[in-house]
């Protein structure tokens, strides 16, 4: 398989020599998924801060198990190898600077303006542009001896046109290329490099409090369902109410129309209902 434009990996190394996230980087041409490549790098004592990049997965996997599929040469898929020296408690805020320092990033080099929608995709007009999947193997104590790793993994949508998208995905998934106003390809080694950067920017530091809290600022004033009616599917059950905030570890709060609050750590099928059009712009 050829890709016409495919990611520099001299360039991506050159620029992120010295940094803790981007001491190794690797790029296949095809592979199955970059986060089952990276956890097996780190089985075999790669130091944290590797990254694995794909120009094509096979099985790349979303949340619940779902396919995430990509036009090969089209998108960023990568994962990062980390090895936090938190404890594992606090690994759920990785999730949230992905997050962030995906939108800082996206922003900084197109002009457009990214939004969050808890817990881990990023908007575009309403639209996802990407998806985030942190896989842990941490067992949730706090005692040293539980250290493990985690794998964060990220589906960017780049140059995706829309008839690569799958008709059913059409309407609710965009990429940067289809956002911007003129319609031009977006160098996505520029973009790579950036993104590891503001990566390298929040982490570790803002893993921990208080330096957190002020991630969390940022990502609040981004999120796409802060104020909004939310549904959302918690262990099987289906909850709707008010999106009133984020808990210190990121968690939504969310207002049931008992005036209930509930701090939610984990939901599937996250969505606005009845949203406004005029809204789908986040606060800044
Ligand atoms: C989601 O939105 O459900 C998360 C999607 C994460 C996809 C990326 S692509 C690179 C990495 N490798 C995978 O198999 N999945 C993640």
């Amino acid at each position: 398989m050829t890709v016409p434009d495919p990611l520099n990996r001299f360039r991506i190394a050159g620029a992120l020599a010295g940094q803790r996230i981007g001491c190794e980087i690797h790029i296949a041409l095809e592979t199955g998924s970059t986060n089952d490549d990276t956890a097996a790098l780190a089985r075999s004592d790669h130091p944290e801060g590797v990254v694995m990049f794909a120009e094509s997965q096979s099985s790349g996997r979303g949340r619940r198990g779902n396919e995430w599929l990509a036009a090969p040469g089209s998108c960023l898929l990568f994962s990062i190898l980390l090895r936090p020296a938190h404890p594992p408690r606090l690994w759920r805020r990785l999730t949230h600077l992905c997050a962030l320092a995906l939108c800082e990033a996206i922003d900084e080099n197109t002009g457009l303006r990214t939004g969050i929608k808890w817990p881990n995709d990023v908007y575009i007009n309403g639209k996802k542009v990407a998806g985030i999947l942190v896989e842990s193997t941490a067992r949730g104590g706090d005692h040293p001896g539980d250290e493990g790793f985690a794998v964060a993994g990220i589906g960017l949508n780049v140059n995706m046109l829309a008839d690569e998208f799958p008709p059913e995905l059409r309407a609710t998934a965009t990429s940067l290329q289809l956002e911007s106003p003129n319609r031009s390809r977006i160098n996505r080694t520029s973009l790579a490099i950036g993104i590891l950067h503001r990566f390298n920017r929040h982490y570790p530091d803002s893993l921990a409090d208080p330096r957190f809290a002020t991630s969390l600022d940022q990502i609040r004033m981004r999120s796409h369902l802060l104020g909004k009616q939310v549904g959302a599917l918690v262990s099987g059950t289906r909850m709707s109410g008010i999106a009133q905030g984020l808990g210190p570890d990121g968690e939504l709060v969310l207002v049931g129309p008992d005036g209930t609050q509930h701090m939610l750590v984990s939901a599937d099928l996250v969505r606005v209902l009845n949203p406004d059009p005029a809204s789908s712009i986040p606060p800044r």
